[in-house]
């Protein structure tokens, strides 16, 4: 049994213990589709103000991004790299923080309560496999230590999962 525990007052020990607990969480699993399963939903469950957590994976042979592991209303299934704030994050290899869905052109609204969200490439071989979406109700709710905090855990996880 796992008990998620959220200390998310202290912002950089959060980020810290995610990391080790993540770890844990895919150690000795080799099946992509199941840590990222399991990745959505320590995530999901460990962090306040999300309604929604999980993974896009690149599609070599339709050349878009398809659905994956979530938590998380139902959402979109194939998103084209040209479209929404998870295409862009593909497209650029960027690591994407918006603050308010609402005026970003081309957002795609999935879940209408989504106001806010930060999406980060998962890269082998200097291409993006996956990205790691995650959205919020709250206009701003990702912070500068989230998307530092985030990024550098997709970078070690993406070593081992992918
Ligand atoms: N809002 C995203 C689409 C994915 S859902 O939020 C789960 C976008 O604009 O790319």
């Amino acid at each position: 049994m796992w008990i998620i525990q959220s200390n998310y007052n202290d912002i950089e020990t959060f980020y810290s213990s995610l990391n080790t607990e993540l770890h844990s969480l895919i150690e000795g699993e080799k099946n992509l589709i199941a840590n990222m399963a399991n990745i959505s939903s320590w995530i999901y469950h460990a962090m306040p103000d999300l309604n929604w957590a999980g993974f896009y994976l690149w599609d070599e042979n339709d050349q878009e991004l398809v659905l994956g592991p979530f938590q998380g209303k139902p959402a979109c299934i194939r998103i084209k790299p040209t479209r929404g704030v998870c295409g862009a994050s593909y497209k650029d290899n960027k690591v994407m923080r918006v603050d308010d869905v609402h005026s970003f052109a081309g957002h795609i609204a999935c879940d209408g309560d989504s106001r806010s969200e930060l999406v980060i490439p998962l890269v082998k071989n200097n291409k993006v496999i996956a990205i790691l979406d995650l959205d919020s109700p709250k206009i701003a709710r990702f912070s500068e230590k989230d998307e530092a905090g985030l990024t550098l855990i997709m970078k070690k996880i993406a070593d081992i999962i992918l």
